[in-house]
């Protein structure tokens, strides 16, 4: 009798694995169905954020998206940077020196030239919440550079990226830390268009304005709403103060559960939570049937 349970249990146990091992497949195509394994600002636990040192090494992992953040220099230049100013944590100054907290709030991105920007380093500096980064060179890049490197290496590896894109812009760092929100999305989708990868980028954001300009003005885009853990309201209420359907919800990992995974998927909006950075709860949330993850340890996706 126990062997029948034990039985049943292993025959369910190889179901479960074989199930969730279908829809899990390295970058190979621009299948939109597969689990999303996304590379949160390049994989930051593992290289220097934002970097195009960063997206090279998650296309060597097989990762289908690689998530980035956007800034604007003075010069209006699109850069990749979390920040609106060089972070103190993993900057090291164009003289060898590191910047104090109060310092860094104080090195402003938009009132900088790229060609300032350019000479810091962001990569070299040891961060004690990523111990296992690697310290290496590396600069503030241009978006259109880094999708250029990305493009180029994804291809010489068969390979094709796909781009999740956020708009770092906030009410009260309008014409402060960023430009207008309508200049700034224009200047980041002029780029994305440019470079040929609008089909396979979604554009996130945790700003409702830009969500809704988006939809309006550039309606063929994909567009990810981003929640933070603090948020109290429903996903329903939110979707509906949004006031149109994102095709991607995009909540702190603590905020799934089932009910919110199913209210999504009966609105054809797909579940991507952040920033999952174990494998326990990695393989927790994919019985949950999100819809993939963005992780700072892109090499945890090779234990799913
Ligand atoms: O993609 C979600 C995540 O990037 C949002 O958090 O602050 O790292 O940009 P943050
Ligand atoms: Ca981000």
């Amino acid at each position: 009798m126990a062997s029948i349970k034990y039985l049943n249990l292993l025959l369910y146990s190889l179901l479960v694995a074989i199930t969730m091992s279908c829809n899990i497949v390295k970058n190979e195509s621009s299948d939109q169905t597969v689990f999303d394994m996304q590379a949160h600002r390049g994989g930051r636990g593992l290289m220097p954020e934002n970097t195009i040192e960063a997206m090279l090494d998650a296309i060597d992992r097989g990762v289908y998206t690689l998530e980035l953040d956007l800034q604007i220099s003075k010069d209006k230049q699109v850069i990749v940077s979390h920040d609106p100013y060089f972070n103190e944590k993993i900057t090291t100054t164009y003289d060898g020196t590191y910047l104090t907290k109060k310092e860094s709030r104080k090195t402003l991105l938009y009132k900088m030239t790229y060609a300032e920007i350019q000479k810091y380093d962001i990569g070299q500096k040891t961060n004690p919440d990523f111990p296992r980064k690697k310290n290496i060179q590396a600069h503030v890049p241009l978006l259109s550079e880094l999708i250029r490197e990305a493009e180029k290496y994804a291809k010489g590896k068969n390979m094709v990226m796909h781009y999740n894109i956020e708009i770092k812009a906030t009410e009260k760092g309008d014409y402060v830390e960023h430009p207008p929100i309508d200049e700034f999305v224009d200047l980041a989708l002029k780029t994305i268009k440019t470079n040929n990868i609008s089909e396979r980028t979604i554009i996130q954001s945790f700003d409702v304005r830009v969500l809704r300009l988006l939809h309006n003005k550039y309606p063929t885009m994909k567009t990810s709403y981003l929640v933070n853990y603090k948020e109290k309201k429903p996903v329903s209420k939110l979707i509906d103060l949004l006031g149109f359907t994102p095709n991607i919800y995009s909540p702190d990992y603590r905020h799934i559960t089932d009910e919110l995974v199913s209210y999504c998927h009966s609105r054809n909006i797909k579940v991507i939570p952040w920033t999952v950075n174990d494998i326990e709860t990695m393989n927790r949330l994919r019985l949950m049937k999100v819809d993939g993850v963005i992780t700072d340890y892109p090499d945890l996706f090779e234990q799913l």
